[in-house]
């Protein structure tokens, strides 16, 4: 028998995106093998990992107020004899670094997120430095710092993916963007793009389908500019990617995000006409309705390019739903900017979408115009723009109302009995049902269609296999 290794613990908090959940996920594989089982709570971890997300304005502020409370859990643990190792990760960890262990001591790794592979190897540098500082002894410089963008990649220093949650995992294929939007910290915090290779991707995604997986969720800051080598030396497009993991055995859903405009091309428009698992979902953000303002954001596509897409997905996929990212309040964004905005709204008719308020980010260009929009703007164009999109995925959620779809269940809901699922499109369903179809697709009569989901009836429950 092998020895086995003293149990130990790790939480993560994931904030931000589908790609710090799919990062979670890996880091949680990588330690492992070192002997670390998930913990429910910080409480009951010897390794607490903060995944962190710099979009949001004061996201580093939350970052720290959280590290405070867990260098009081890290001061409670040594008075009683034990420890807490404290490790940030994510976008906060790259765009901050060294300034992190600076500002708060108690933090004994900071690694970014090209770099998280290696967390075997800074772990045991920062147990060897937290032995010294036992010891009594002074060291140079707190914690254990790496945020490079190593020349391997992380991709291929990690073990397969094992667990998948009720039937769908993410598969993260490309990384990175280049587009430079003038209000986004992406290219700055995770680097140029990079797209793993196509083998690599389809070994992951049949690993994903051994593990339980028969939704695959296919991840990227901007992945339909996928471009991965594959075997023969050609490269492979989104498109062809997609076409050969529906080609996978077991493979009955498959969705991509986040895409740009401009990378969306006629083999990927084609696709959603012509891959059945591909979903009719697409989450394409637009970020505003005015030209000016695009030229502004330096999003290199203009509203009418934007419209003539929809057209032709429409086209290629009739029931596609949209969504999209909105920002208002952009520098220089006009009452005459902003109707743009809605027009296109009321143009295309979102299923759903997001909309934030333009937040200052520093060290992008957007922070740094002139013509910054006063907040109290800010806040009646998205109230406004927030309640006409709200109407909209409404409206769409009764469209469905009356009908019978396939429902993959993900969850328990908060009653008893209850089970929450997606349809197609993307919609939360909730309905009756035993436990044991969570992360089966179920025929589901829709009975009514709210705001934010729809109720639903499962159809047959004894034809689900057990
Ligand atoms: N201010 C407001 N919203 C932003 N987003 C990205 N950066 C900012 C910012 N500085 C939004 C965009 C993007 C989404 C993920 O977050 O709409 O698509
Ligand atoms: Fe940010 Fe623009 Fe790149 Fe999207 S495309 S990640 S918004 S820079």
């Amino acid at each position: 028998m092998t020895a086995q290794k003293a149990q130990k613990r790790v939480f993560i908090r994931t904030y931000g995106c589908q790609m710090n959940v799919y990062d979670s996920d890996r880091m949680t594989d990588i330690l492992r093998p070192l002997g670390y089982a998930v913990a429910p709570s910080p409480e009951q971890a010897d390794l607490v990992v903060l995944n962190t997300c710099h979009i949001r304005e004061h996201a580093s502020e939350k970052v720290y107020s959280e590290l405070g409370r867990l260098r009081d859990a890290k001061n409670e643990r040594r008075a009683a004899g034990s420890d807490l190792t404290i490790a940030v990760a994510g976008c906060v960890a790259q765009a901050e670094g060294g300034e992190i262990a600076k500002r708060q001591p108690a933090v004994d790794i900071v690694v970014g997120p090209q770099a998280y592979h290696r967390l075997p190897q800074l772990l045991a540098e920062a147990e060897r430095k937290a032995a010294i500082l036992k010891a009594g002894k002074r060291l140079p410089g707190a914690g254990v710092l790496d945020t490079d963008f190593p020349t391997e990649s992380k991709f291929d220093h990690m073990p397969d993916p094992q667990g998948v949650r009720a039937g769908s995992a993410f598969l993260s294929i490309q990384e990175g963007c280049d587009k430079f939007c003038t209000f986004c910290v992406v290219p700055y915090t995770r680097g140029a793009e990079y797209s793993r290779p196509a083998a690599a991707v389809l070994a992951e995604a049949r690993q994903l389908v051994r593990a339980g997986a028969i939704e695959v969720t296919l991840l990227g800051q901007n992945v339909n500019a996928y471009h991965g080598e594959a075997a023969d030396g050609s490269t492979w497009s989104l498109a062809r990617l997609i076409r050969e993991i529906a080609d996978i055995e077991g493979v009955a859903r498959i969705r991509y995000t986040t895409s740009h405009p401009r990378d969306m091309d006629d083999a990927l428009i084609a696709a959603h006409g012509a891959v059945p698992q591909l979903m009719p979902y697409l989450h394409l953000p637009v970020q505003s309705g005015s030209d000016r303002i695009l030229g502004e954001m330096n999003r290199q596509h203009g509203r009418d390019l934007f419209l003539g897409l929809v057209d032709r997905l429409r086209t290629a996929r009739p029931d596609l739903a949209l969504s999209s990212d909105f920002i208002v309040g952009f520098p220089g964004e006009t009452d005459a900017d902003f109707d743009d905005t809605m027009r296109l709204v009321d143009q295309v008719g979102f299923a759903s979408a997001f909309s934030f308020k333009y937040s200052r980010r520093p060290g992008t260009p957007g922070s740094a115009m002139a013509d910054q929009v006063p907040e109290n703007v800010k806040v009646a164009r998205l109230a406004a723009l927030q309640a006409l999109l709200g109407r909209q995925a409404h409206a769409f959620n009764l469209s469905k109302a009356g009908t019978t779809v396939p429902v993959l269940f993900a969850e328990t809901g908060r009653r008893p009995g209850q089970l929450i699922g997606k349809t197609p499109w993307l919609q939360s369903v909730y309905a009756e049902g035993p436990q044991r179809l969570i992360g089966h697709i179920v025929e589901t009569h829709l009975v009514a269609g709210h705001p934010n989901s729809l109720a639903g009836e499962i159809a047959r429950v004894e034809e689900v296999a057990a």
